[in-house]
């Protein structure tokens, strides 16, 4: 089996499982195409590698995964998690690694391998990684952007063993570099089929401190269906970092972020956000990606769930919610709840159309996202942009979009009470949920 030869070396960009015969490779550590177990002339490379390889990194030992940002040694390029990725129309199965890096168009990046640890075997199987862009910055060549690096699978795979997959990755620039990081394999095991819903938030940052808004966000969305809710921190303050602890029984993971200072837009929002499609979207049919003041709000029913009992298909990979600016007020009642005293929007879509809308994804049709919108689906799934009857992205914005200062008149404004819904229900949990958490914490955080 697989695991048996220790030292089996694929080059990514060939079709897996098709057999390259005929090669005569001058340098065996460069210019390899395609090798299968059994094939006689990679017996005698194997050997060769085992040689060097005997002397890399010890195997790894984790008890849970170490999220945070490791080097891979004289490459541009960083590395945060490592999923199992089962589906053939999606480069499975193979480990993707959500990693950061350089733009391999601008600048050189160099080769980079993956060494695959198994459970059961002494030296990691070291494949050919592909480096594969999720984001272009063409206006900022420099910029660290979202990456996978994506390790195959080869050898007879079968996606029903878990031992298939390994349980680490280290991603080394030569196939037997000294590793200087090892990422755990996340969602090993198959994934569930269920119709559960996530929520998927960016990092926060800058000290976040308005911990009574993400108290309202998460009461609001678990009313609206949100079994999971996945929030990433790169700084928040004491008050913020002690509700997020109270939530963790509560069905709200906290993801330390911690991205390291580079040249990227939003600590990595971009990576963050595929972290969090991989990470829910093994747990969780459908996977919403959208930030701490909006709410993707189903118009044509009162809960997420019963909205896709409506709408959803299996043509479908994204369901893009459409953008309503709300101006946030504050009317002095108390509790003070953001989505129930800031009624006014623009009339409508503003602007109409994907731009500024956000996702609800149907994780087995997603591959990688952006920010406001799908990047790619797996084939033939595509996009479905709802009408606003049946769904509006809600945007409570602190201040208004520079468009929306500069130009007032443009905008008509309507009062929209839909909220309202929420409101006995929402009220109520936010009230139990306080007072829980003065419970947990000996005192309310001061906000
Ligand atoms: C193995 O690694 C050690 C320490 O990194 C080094 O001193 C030694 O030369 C290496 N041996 C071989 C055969 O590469
Ligand atoms: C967070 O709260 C502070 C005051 O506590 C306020 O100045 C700021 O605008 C709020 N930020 C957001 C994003 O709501
Ligand atoms: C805020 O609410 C008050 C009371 O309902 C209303 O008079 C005012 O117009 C609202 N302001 C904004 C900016 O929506
Ligand atoms: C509010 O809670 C009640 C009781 O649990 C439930 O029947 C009702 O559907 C909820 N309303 C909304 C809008 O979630």
């Amino acid at each position: 089996m697989f695991v048996v030869a220790c030292f089996l070396i694929v080059y990514a960009g060939s079709s897996i499982g098709s057999r390259v015969s005929e090669y005569s490779p001058r340098d065996p550590l460069k210019d390899y195409k395609l090798a299968l177990l059994g094939d006689p002339y990679m017996t005698s490379v194997a050997k060769c590698y085992q040689k060097i390889c005997l002397n890399i990194t010890a195997k790894p030992f984790f008890t849970k995964e170490t999220q945070t940002w490791q080097d891979v040694g004289m490459r541009d390029a960083k590395l945060f998690s490592a999923f199992a990725e089962r589906r053939s129309s999606a480069d499975g199965p193979s480990v993707r690694v959500i990693a950061n890096g350089l733009q391999e168009e601008f600048n050189h990046i160099g080769d980079l391998y993956c060494q695959m640890w198994y459970e059961n075997g002494g030296y990691p199987a070291v494949v050919r990684a592909k480096y594969v862009r999720i984001y272009p910055s063409y206006d900022h060549h420099d910029e660290w952007v979202a990456h996978f690096v994506l390790c195959p699978m080869a050898g007879s795979f079968n996606h029903n063993y878990v031992q298939d997959f390994p349980f680490a990755v280290s991603v080394t620039p030569t196939p037997c570099s000294k590793a200087s990081n090892a990422l755990m394999v996340l969602n090993i095991h198959a994934r569930k089929n269920t119709n559960t819903h996530a929520l998927c938030l960016p990092p926060l940052y800058n000290y976040f401190r308005n911990w009574t808004m993400l108290v309202e966000m998460f009461e609001l969305h678990k009313l609206m269906g949100a079994q999971g809710i996945y929030i990433y921190t790169q700084t928040v303050s004491k008050d913020t970092a002690s509700v997020l602890r109270y939530y963790a029984t509560e069905r709200v993971t906290t993801i330390t972020w911690n991205f390291p200072n580079l040249k990227a837009f939003q600590f990595s929002q971009r990576a963050a956000l595929n972290d969090c499609l991989y990470r829910a979207g093994h747990l969780h049919r459908y996977v919403t990606v959208s930030d701490v003041d909006e709410v993707l709000v189903p118009r044509a029913a009162s809960t997420w769930p019963e909205l896709m009992r409506k709408i959803a298909s299996p043509r479908y990979g994204a369901y893009l919610f459409q953008h309503v600016y709300f101006r946030r007020n504050n009317t002095g009642e108390r509790p003070y709840l953001i989505t129930h005293q800031s009624k006014w929007r623009t009339d409508k879509p503003q602007p109409p159309g994907k731009i500024r809308c956000k996702a609800m994804y149907d994780s087995e049709n997603a591959i990688s996202i952006d920010i406001h919108f799908p990047y790619e689906l797996v084939y033939p799934a595509r996009e479905y942009l709802l009408p606003a009857k049946i769904g509006l992205l809600h945007h409570y914005r602190a201040t208004p979009t520079e468009s929306f200062a500069k130009d007032p008149q443009r905008y008509q404004y309507v009062e929209d009470d839909y909220m309202l819904l929420y409101q006995e229900n929402l009220t109520m949990r936010y009230i139990n949920a306080l007072s829980r958490i003065r419970g947990v914490h000996g005192r309310k955080p001061s906000g």
